[in-house]
């Protein structure tokens, strides 16, 4: 497994295998887009942050209410910034390590890429204008979701297609993690998404489930899309840049395998996780505790596997700020994938459900994790996309790390001392069993803690602006690099898997 491993990690260097060059326009569209995406779903998020710590920036219209703006903001941050971030790398990498052109070609990389754009820019109006599944994470009507069916079946087969066609005997771990998040993704979207529109002139649909199923299959819906959409893919991205970043084969191929294949059994049972002591069955909540906790192990194994990949480069962390990204990326992996096993308890859950504990939870996965692992991939990949020899400024992406990590601390540490606070506030009782608190009064005790959380966000926002700047000035002002050499470029000059 490890020799297999270690000949597909050289994917590449054998570039005569290739008849063709590989599909690269429509990736570097995709580039574009995750960093375009980004900086529109940051600047939401700030909006609605400013929103929550002073209610009149809902300037008291339909529009622009703070229930609009959210679910533009979620979908903005994962299916915009993260489906791009998604698609530009997987198509990058599967046809490298793979060794074939892109199934479809040119012409299957526009159609995903307009596709894709489709759905974010009709799902986005859908929310501005009130259109709404009201269904989290999947809240476009059945027209925009139909439309995402046929782009993502035709994902599939130019992914599958390219895995097929491949001239690398052995298929890269990342393919296999990319490839679970496509299929996952495929079933997710359709399971929770069963309904019938009023008419077909009319936005309006009723989902195919009701009552306490809807939740359940709510739930089996999110909670897949933080394993498959936020996690697998972007495992199969760790896999690939932080070797590649460090010029290092990954860790322990062997644990690589045994970790895609235990994240994926856990991870569909553990949706439950969601709805702690509501009307879902008590043994169906237990079971999506029992899963959370043991999900633990197989994410630390990744965290474990993607941070060891540096032992005998530590150093290049002084020199490539792009993998310091990647690195505390899988940092921030580790500590939300540790938080939430332990939200998943019952007895933590009352504590923390429908508090801004959740809230600093999910950030520190989205901002920390996600964003990261994602902003390493584009440093790595802007210059080898636009046939550069290096980015315009290796201190901007310095700058950028430092100020986006402390915009998530300030972040995160206020949501859990606001998350904490709150959750004990409404379950206080004075002597004679009444409620300590009014609700309003823990809504003005957040207030501070909203504000510092506006702050961190203004800091994400910042760095991302100097990423935008730094990849700009790559693109115009970078010196070439020979396009012959792009291949060379892209290659991974690695010894033998350290197993
Ligand atoms: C500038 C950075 C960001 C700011 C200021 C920000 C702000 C916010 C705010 C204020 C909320 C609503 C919280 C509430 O309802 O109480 C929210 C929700 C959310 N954000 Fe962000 N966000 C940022 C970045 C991100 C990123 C990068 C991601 C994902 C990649 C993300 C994913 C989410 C998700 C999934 C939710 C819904 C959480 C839930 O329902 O529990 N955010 N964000
Ligand atoms: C072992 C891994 C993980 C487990 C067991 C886990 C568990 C949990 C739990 C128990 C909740 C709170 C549910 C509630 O009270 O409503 C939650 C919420 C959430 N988590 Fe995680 N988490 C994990 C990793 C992650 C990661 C890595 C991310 C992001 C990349 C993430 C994103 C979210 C989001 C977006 C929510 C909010 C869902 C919502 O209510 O809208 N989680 N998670």
């Amino acid at each position: 497994m490890a020799v297999a491993g270690y000949a597909a990690n050289q994917a590449g260097t054998a570039t005569v295998a290739r008849h063709e060059p590989y599909v690269e326009a429509p990736i570097r569209a995709f580039a574009i887009a995750t960093v375009f995406w980004g900086v529109v779903g940051f600047l939401v998020g700030v909006v609605i942050a400013s929103q929550l710590a002073w209610p009149l920036l809902n300037l008291d219209l339909e529009w622009t209410t703070f229930g609009r703006f959210r679910p533009v903001h979620t979908s903005a941050v994962i299916f915009a910034f993260g489906g791009n971030a998604l698609f530009c790398t997987s198509l990058y990498v599967v046809q490298r390590t793979c060794r074939a052109r892109l199934f479809g070609g040119e012409n299957m990389g526009w159609f995903l890429f307009w596709g894709y754009q489709f759905v974010i820019v009709t799902a986005a109006l859908g929310y501005v204008l009130g259109v709404t599944q009201g269904k989290e994470y999947a809240e476009p009507e059945w027209y925009v979701d139909l439309w995402l069916t046929v782009v993502w079946v035709h994902y599939l087969i130019a992914f599958g297609g390219t895995i097929l066609r491949r001239e690398e005997p052995h298929i890269y771990v990342a393919n296999w993690f990319y490839l679970a998040f496509i299929v996952t993704v495929a079933m997710l979207h359709i399971g929770n998404n069963l309904a019938l529109p009023i008419t077909l002139g009319h936005a309006k649909s009723y989902g195919a489930a009701s009552g306490v199923q809807d939740a359940m299959i709510q739930w089996w819906y999110g909670h897949n899309a933080v394993g498959f959409f936020l996690t697998a893919g972007f495992l199969g991205m760790m896999y690939y840049f932080i070797p590649k970043q460090a010029e290092r084969p990954v860790y322990s191929y062997r644990l690589s395998i045994v970790h895609f294949w235990s994240l994926i059994f856990l991870y569909i049972w553990a949706g439950p996780h969601h709805l702690h002591y509501t009307a879902l069955p008590d043994w169906a909540q237990t079971l999506g505790m029992v899963f959370s906790v043991m999900l633990w192990m197989p994410s630390w194994g990744g965290m474990i596997n993607g941070i060891m990949t540096l032992s005998g480069a530590w150093d290049k962390l002084r020199t490539n700020p792009g993998l310091r990204f990647s690195v505390t990326a899988v940092g921030f992996y580790g500590m939300s994938t540790f938080e939430g096993p332990v939200m998943s308890i019952k007895a933590v859950n009352a504590l923390s459900h429908y508090t801004d504990w959740t809230i600093g939870h999910v950030h520190s996965g989205a901002m920390g994790w996600v964003g990261f692992v994602t902003f390493g991939a584009l440093y790595w990949l802007f210059p080898r996309l636009w046939a550069k020899k290096g980015l315009y400024s290796e201190k901007l992406v310095s700058w950028h790390f430092w100020i986006a990590t402390l915009g998530i601390v300030l972040y995160i540490t206020a949501m859990w001392v606001s998350g904490i606070l709150q959750g004990l506030m409404w379950r206080a009782y004075d002597e004679l069993g009444f409620l300590q608190y009014s609700f309003i009064e823990t809504v003005a005790a957040m207030h501070p803690y909203y504000v510092i959380r506006v702050l961190g966000g203004v800091l994400y926002l910042s760095g991302a602006l100097i990423m935008v700047y730094n990849l700009w000035m790559t693109v115009t002002r970078g010196e070439s690099e020979e396009a012959a050499a792009l291949p060379v470029a892209s290659a991974m000059p690695v010894p033998a898997p350290a197993e």
